[in-house]
């Protein structure tokens, strides 16, 4: 008994200990429940309406269970004939259907009113004349390209988008299905093969927001994270404009040596950089890479230890991933980083 006693008490015990754990797990950058958008505000309201109504439940069940056991025990349980275990107690039908079926039935048909009519029309993809611009996000195993039509921009990971407006994201993929997911911003929207899916993008205060593939889609799904960087409207113009314009030139004799190397070697086949020779569509866009802060979907800085660790060990920091390690040492490998870093 005394064993048991304690069995029960080191649980209780370690799931006390573990729910700050579980807590910590609610707040960070991707936070469901601390919204930025109007879409994201219904989605977390509805969460919290559905998490009362839960309880409610909850207690009313259980407050009946309890009081069936006291008035049950207050009377004496006495000796039955099996055949008549309650003798002169009827069944309650209006307990049954009315608890079990009326009242459940009214509960859900009210949540759905509330979270299909309500929330899932805000969360909507919108008709395209009522955003103020598009921007296009490509699923790729595993990174995201953004495009914005209209623009010769293209970036990768790094959404930026103009605080306080209503871009229309259109989702599709390269390759496989993956999910783009800004959790503070609204829902997820997959991205499904020769489909183009739409959702509202909008953030109502400046400031960086991760977001991260939502659909399991091969061996690093988990790191095929992004950033959107939320932007005053004149800050993030001057963005855009940079991010249209060709590749600068490479000022330094090292960093032209580099481009040499780029250009001439086998980087060239999988990227492409606006202004050269280099087209490729296998990899992601490199034309202002400097200008971004992270690499390989939000999993290593974009600094240059991590820069030319990733050209050598790509294979080790992101296994499976579709860049090989290239086995350069010493100048030409300085050589190619400064080129890459002179991307701004
Ligand atoms: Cu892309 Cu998971």
């Amino acid at each position: 008994m005394a064993t048991r006693r304690r069995t029960w008490r080191g649980r209780i015990a370690a799931a006390a200990l573990l729910l700050p754990t579980l807590l910590a797990g609610c707040g960070g950058s991707q936070n469901t429940l601390a919204p930025h958008s109007h879409a994201a505000s219904d989605i977390s309201n509805l969460f919290w309406v559905m998490t009362g109504i839960a309880f409610g439940g909850l207690a009313l069940v259980t407050g009946l269970l309890v009081w069936a056991w006291v008035t049950r025990r207050r009377r004496g349980f006495r000796a039955t004939d099996p055949a008549d275990p309650h003798p002169g107690e009827k069944p309650a039908w209006f307990v049954v259907i009315g608890g079990g079926v009326v009242f459940p039935l009214m509960v859900i048909l009210a949540l759905f009113i509330v979270g299909d009519w309500a929330v899932l029309n805000v969360t909507q993809a919108p008709a395209a004349s009522s955003t103020a611009m598009t921007v296009d996000a490509v699923g790729h195993q595993w990174y995201w390209a953004f495009r914005y039509p209209g623009t010769k921009a293209v970036t990768a990971d790094e959404l930026h988008i103009p605080v306080d407006t209503r871009v229309n994201l259109v989702a599709t993929t390269a390759d496989v299905i993956h999910s783009f997911w800004v959790p503070e911003l609204n829902r997820k929207i997959d991205t499904i093969p020769g489909r183009q899916n739409r959702i509202l993008l909008y953030a109502d205060k400046v400031g960086v927001y991760r977001g991260q593939c939502a659909e399991f889609c091969g061996l690093q799904h988990a790191h095929m994270g992004m950033l959107v960087f939320v932007q005053p409207k004149t800050q993030f113009r001057a963005w855009l404009r940079k991010q249209s314009a060709p590749a600068p030139a490479p000022t330094t004799a090292l960093a032209r040596r580099g481009e040499d190397a780029f250009l001439s070697g086998p980087c060239s086949s999988c990227h492409a950089i606006r202004g050269t020779s280099a087209r490729g569509f296998v990899g992601p866009d490199l034309t202002h890479l400097a200008s971004r802060t992270t690499l390989a979907g939000v999993l290593i800085p974009n600094s240059r230890s991590y820069l030319a660790r990733w050209i050598v060990d790509s294979q080790h920091l992101k296994p499976g991933n579709q860049m090989p390690d290239f086995h350069l040492t010493g100048s030409k490998l300085d050589a190619l980083v400064a080129y890459l870093e002179g991307l701004r």
